[in-house]
């Protein structure tokens, strides 16, 4: 649960992208919006970070919350907006293998260290506005105290 709201809240790839194979009308949804067309062969950003962010999908998006990807409450989340490896046919073919060794470090790391504030650790983690990839303003600070 922790691991899947750490990649909701942060996914490290914040966009991906697909080439348009045919000519696509998005129909405009709210008063005054016009058509949309994607014409065959245009490139279009899909913003992962945008919607894993938007309280329509993600009531009070700035909490982190693992309690969303809870037994009861993950099958309330369309799997179309819940995109940290992508979606689709080329979805990201490494993802279970990064999972897997995510949760393995995370948990050799829990199982020796106590993880402590130091000096420099932000709280909450402020993003950097000057990169395009999600990274922590001045760093990721964190003091592993062994056991
Ligand atoms: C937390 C770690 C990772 C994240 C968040 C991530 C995320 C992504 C995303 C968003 C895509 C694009 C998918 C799409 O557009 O639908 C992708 C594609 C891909 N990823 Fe990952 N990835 C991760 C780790 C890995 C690892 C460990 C490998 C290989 C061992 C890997 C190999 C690939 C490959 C080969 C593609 C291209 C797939 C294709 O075009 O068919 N990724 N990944």
């Amino acid at each position: 649960m922790v691991v899947c709201e750490s990649l909701r809240k942060w996914p490290p790839a914040v966009t991906t992208d697909r080439q348009v194979s045919k000519d696509f009308i998005i129909e405009p949804v709210k008063p005054g919006e016009k058509k949309l067309l994607l014409e065959k062969g245009a490139v279009c950003w899909l913003p992962v970070f945008a919607i894993h962010n938007d309280a329509r999908f993600y009531p009070n998006p700035e909490k982190f919350d693992p309690e969303r990807f809870s037994e009861e409450n993950k099958h309330k989340i369309n799997p179309s907006v819940y995109i940290p490896f992508g979606y689709g046919p080329r979805n990201c073919i490494g993802s279970r293998f990064a999972l897997l060794e995510g949760k393995l470090l995370l948990s050799y790391i829990l199982k020796n260290f106590e993880v402590v504030k130091t000096g420099k650790t932000k709280i909450p983690v402020v993003l950097d506005k000057t990169q395009i990839n999600l990274a922590s303003e001045g760093g990721m600070w964190l003091g592993f105290k062994k056991f």
